[in-house]
């Protein structure tokens, strides 16, 4: 049986009062509700420590991001050294805004993953489709190569310990879900290119998951939770979210 895991990704949004604030409704939310799935959240780099130190117990730490170099001259770079220094046990890699926005290539995805993964960090794989390749009906295809850039690296066991967010580029931010049915059959195929490791893989599903999507979502039986931007931003939201996924 895999736990359900629902991660919030909370981008470039906030300041340490918002996020005092988030912390102390959703500890409220989750007080009152008996939801047992895993949580895990990911500030931006300067409120990982604020999160660790209130969150601490109840919730674990993830990075948005993490530098490919080990340590050394590259400014404005965090390590994974670092992240585990300030209490982090994930890791976003490859999200689709670093990939498109900050021209993220395959290769550099794979480098960022193996240093998550040989310094102990949980790697959360993010992975999916453009709307344009979608339509040319190359989304296995797409998703495919993104998972074989990992796996070419010749890492051993890659996908133990790890998780994958499938998220589909067009419905990122958008308000434009995947239906449960398009995930689902995504998430099927995941599993199968993952071999014998992907019966205890996490796979999320990321892109607009909101309270009143996230039950139909979540009953397909290859999606195991989901990764949430924007709805991660308002307690009862998220602790709705994170109800769904139990
Ligand atoms: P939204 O939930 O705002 O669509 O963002 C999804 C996402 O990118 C999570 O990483």
């Amino acid at each position: 049986m895999r736990t359900p895991l629902v991660a919030a990704n909370w981008k470039m949004h906030g300041t340490q009062a918002f996020a005092r604030q988030l912390l102390a409704d959703l500890e409220k939310g989750f007080a009152s509700s008996s939801c047992s799935a895993q949580v895990l959240i990911c500030p931006p780099f300067p409120y990982l420590s604020l999160v660790g130190d209130v969150a601490g117990e109840t919730v674990a730490l993830g990075a948005q991001n993490l530098s490919e170099q080990k340590n050394g001259a590259f400014t404005g770079e965090v390590s994974a050294e670092m992240l585990l220094d300030c209490g982090a046990s994930y890791v976003l890699v490859g999200h689709s805004e670093r990939r498109s926005l900050y021209g993220e290539s395959d290769e550099l995805v794979a480098k960022k993953f193996a240093v998550a993964k040989s310094s102990g960090l949980i790697p959360v794989l993010c992975i999916g489709e453009s709307l344009e390749e979608r339509e040319a009906g190359k989304t296995l295809e797409v998703v495919a190569g993104q998972l074989n850039a990992i796996a070419s690296q010749g890492l051993e066991s890659p996908w133990q310990d790890t998780v994958i967010a499938y998220e589909p580029v067009w419905a990122i931010g958008t308000g434009k879900t995947a239906t449960p049915e398009q995930a689902q059959e995504v998430h099927r195929f995941i599993r199968e290119q993952l071999g014998e490791a992907g019966v205890s893989t996490q796979i999320l599903y990321g892109g607009s998951v909101k309270a009143d999507n996230a039950v139909e979502l979540f009953a397909q039986p290859d999606i195991d939770g989901a990764l949430v931007g924007g709805a991660s931003l308002k307690a009862e939201e998220f602790v709705s979210i994170c109800c769904a996924a139990d």
